[in-house]
Formats: structure tokens, sequence, C-alpha cells
């Protein structure tokens, strides 16, 4: 199984980056997986709508890794009450590529409040290209349970290695399942699931 993950924030010490890595490192000790690729957004160009057939090598080498992904790990702040302009910048550049159209994606915002906004943001975004959000995990005021070495509050530890799971376990289930688990997580967000149409 191949796992890609992707992290909005460049913070030094991010909160974001911390909760992927237990994340990982909880898929990679319990040999759940052990192949996952981490795709940095720092080189992605300004999406332009004219090179979207195409795109920038940065943009194609990362569409490539999505796609031989079976599932991925997001993880982005929220900032001024929205999803962090890295993180849309990126995912602007697969609209219409189908680099991630029904791929399952397990999405998490750490930050102040919680990232709702960010969560809601990023639901969205991915639902318009057809990816399918398995899970959905807000992390509020997370520099209360984190240190320099990363998260240390066994609760969130526990959390975030559960949500980790869950992608796991989405990559592995039947169309109906996944769709019933999607239908879950999407429609509170006011998404209407007969959007992704026929998972087979
Ligand atoms: C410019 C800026 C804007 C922010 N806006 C919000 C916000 O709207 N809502 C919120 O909950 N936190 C907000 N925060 C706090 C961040 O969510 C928090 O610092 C988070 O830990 C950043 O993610 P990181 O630890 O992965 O770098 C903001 C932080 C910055 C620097």
């Amino acid at each position: 199984m191949r796992i890609a993950s992707m992290c909005g924030s460049l913070g030094v010490g991010s909160t974001n980056r911390a909760a992927l890595r237990v994340a990982v490192e909880h898929l990679q000790s319990t040999g759940r997986t052990s192949n996952v690729t981490d795709i940095a957004l720092t080189e992605v160009p300004m999406f332009d709508p004219a090179r979207v057939e195409d795109p920038p090598p940065e943009v194609a080498e990362r569409r490539s890794v999505l796609e031989h992904a079976d599932g991925l790990l997001l993880a982005a702040p929220e900032y001024a009450g929205g999803l962090a302009g890295g993180m849309k910048n990126a995912l602007d550049w697969l609209v219409g590529s189908g680099s991630i159209y029904h791929r399952p994606v397990a999405v998490l915002s750490a930050g102040t409040t919680g990232g709702g906004f960010a969560l809601e943001q990023l639901v969205r975004t991915l639902s318009w290209q057809g990816a399918l959000v398995i899970d959905s995990l807000g992390i509020s005021a997370p520099n209360t349970k984190s240190g320099p070495a990363g998260f240390k509050d066994a609760e969130t530890i526990t959390t975030i290695q559960r949500w980790a799971e869950r992608l796991v376990d989405a990559v592995s289930m039947t169309p109906l399942q996944l769709l019933k688990r999607v239908t879950d997580v999407v429609t509170p967000f006011g998404i209407d699931p007969s959007r992704f149409g026929d998972l087979r």
C-alpha cells in the first residue's frame, strides 16, 4: 500500500507536521504500511490555469506521486479563517488532472481553534475534485499538547494514530463500505455524496 502525505505549514515546530509524523510513524511501526512519500509544497509554483495540461515539472512530479498513491494524509493549518494558501494552491493544480479522483483522503487541521474553517474548505475542495474524504480531524490548542519534540499528550497521539488507521482501513474497503464512510464524513459539510458517482 502506498500512502502520500502533504503538509500545509512551513512553521518551525509545525504542529501539523508533528501530527503527520505521529501518523506516519504509527503506520510504519505497526506494519500497516512502510511506503509513505511526503510531498513537499515549498517548490509548487502559483497555480496557472493556462498550464493545467502542460504543468511545470514541480507539479507534474507531485501529480505522479499522488496518482500512484492508494491514499493520502493531508494536514494544514487555518490562517485568517481559511485553509492555508499553500495547500489550496497545491490542490488547485490537481483540478482537471484526475490525480486524486476517487482516492481516499484523511484530513487534519491543528490550530488554535481546531481548524474548523480550514477543514471545511479542505473537505469541499477535495470533494469537488472527486477525492473521497474518509476522516476529518481538528486538533485545538495544539501547542498545549506538544513540545519541541512533537506531540506529548497521550490522548491526542492516540487520536492521530486512529485517524491514520482509518485511512489505511478505507483503502481496503469495498466500494459500498467506502461510499458509506465518505457519506458520513462529507454530508455534515453540506456535500452531496452523489457527486462521487459509481466508485467501482
Ligand atoms: C497568520 C496566521 C493566521 C492564523 N489564523 C488562525 C485562524 O484563523 N484560526 C485559528 O484557529 N488559528 C489561526 N492561527 C493559528 C494557527 O492555526 C496555529 O499557529 C497553528 O499551530 C499553525 O499551524 P502549524 O503549527 O502547523 O504551523 C493563525 C496563525 C497565523 C500565523
